[in-house]
């Protein structure tokens, strides 16, 4: 690999995560070749024009067009021929009624790149995936690329938020990289040097643990969310005032203000998702004779995981409410609380508030 100064980056998947981190490392003074499979989205970002909203990202598009330092293609021969370092953006949507995670982007992403690689390369996922992915994927790339182990993959997960991924992804609050591998952290650590230097901890973890801290991050802040809807619940029903109830909460600084705002429940491309999944592999474990702690795990996740996520009386934030019900029902009453049994109250209501992530 080329010294740590000159390295070069490609990032594959150029939707949310993938646009945002290319343009933000190319500001970083990285020269950067975003991929996609999608060739309308490419020509969108050749020319300057984001296909999503996302403050301040068209401005850092544009200027680093402008640079030189950021380019896009739909190449995986000039992306391998290219990058010294390849991060993995591509998305992870849920795949079916299971609620599991879609691996097949992922996969199809290092099946294309690694039989062009043909000298040592670092390729770092970012995307979100069950734990266990990225040892299955680290065989697959061995096995395809003609550099052989040579081809080295660490998992890196991304904790941007949508309405803030330039800030985060510039002054995130926490870098993680899962990685046995000195090149792999070597080239972490290179990327986010600036932000390491300003004092962001940087955690270097198995693979294992990285992907897990995505995924753990994500259930604990959807179960802040469904916790303070259920004490909206009881607020409702004894006569309190849940909004200054959590704001006797929120300063106790073991427990915090963020994520407690009673509302709709959480939403967006991700908490959601990323909950199915993480219950999906929990109980793919479960099921598994060599992980006897894992039926512990699926209690757990699942205990948080049916928490219901709406306030009483309010709309899911889910797509539906039979996929809600189906989601965080308790197992064990056959008939879902839904907001049609809860008491109603003639107190008003806290404003909704979407919390996505
Ligand atoms: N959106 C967020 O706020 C956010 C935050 C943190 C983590 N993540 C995670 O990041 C990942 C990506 O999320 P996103 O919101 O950017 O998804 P997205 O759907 O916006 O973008 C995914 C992109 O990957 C491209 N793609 C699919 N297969 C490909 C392949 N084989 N090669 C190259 N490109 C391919 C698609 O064309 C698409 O442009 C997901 O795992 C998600 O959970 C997202």
């Amino acid at each position: 690999m080329v010294e740590a100064e000159r390295m070069r980056v490609s990032v594959i998947g150029t939707g949310y995560l993938g646009a945002t981190t290319a343009a933000c490392l190319s500001e970083l003074g990285f020269e950067v070749l975003g991929l996609d499979v999608d060739e309308a989205k490419i020509d969108m970002l050749r020319s300057g024009r984001v296909p999503f909203f996302e403050p301040g990202l068209d401005e850092l598009l544009t200027a680093n067009l402008g640079t030189g330092r950021l380019s896009f293609t739909t190449s995986f021969a000039e992306a391998a021929e290219f990058a010294d370092v390849h991060l993995i953006c591509v998305g992870t949507p849920q795949r079916d009624e299971s609620g599991a995670a879609d691996l097949t982007y992922v996969q199809s992403a290092i099946e294309r790149l690694a039989p062009h690689l043909t000298r040592p390369t670092v390729v770092v996922g970012r995307s979100t995936v069950p734990v266990g992915t990225a040892a299955t994927l680290t065989a697959r790339l061995h096995a395809l690329a003609p550099v052989g182990e040579e081809a080295e993959l660490g998992w890196s997960p991304e904790f941007l938020r949508e309405g803030f991924g330039v800030e985060d992804t510039l002054r995130p609050n926490r870098i993680v990289i899962g990685t046995d591998s000195p090149r792999v952290e070597k080239a972490v650590r290179e990327l986010w040097r600036q932000q390491v230097d300003d004092g962001v901890p940087f955690l270097v973890t198995d693979l294992q643990t990285a992907e897990l801290v995505k995924v753990s991050a994500n259930a604990f802040l959807a179960t802040k969310i469904s916790f303070i809807n259920a004490m909206a619940e009881v607020s409702e029903a004894a006569g309190a005032d849940v909004i200054q109830l959590a704001e006797a909460l929120s300063y106790d600084d073991r427990i915090g203000g963020k994520f407690l705002g009673p509302g709709l429940g959480f939403g967006g491309g991700c908490l959601p998702k990323d909950i199915r999944a993480f219950m999906a592999r929990a109980t793919s474990s479960a099921s598994s004779p060599r992980c006897p702690s894992c039926a512990r795990w699926t209690r757990s996740t699942s205990a948080a995981a049916r928490a219901r996520s709406t306030s009483p009386g309010s709309s899911s934030a889910e797509a539906s409410p039979d996929a809600r019900s189906r989601c965080w029902a308790p197992r064990s009453s056959p008939t879902p609380t839904t907001s049609a049994t809860l008491p109603r109250s003639t107190s008003p209501r806290p404003s909704p508030r979407w919390a996505r992530e």
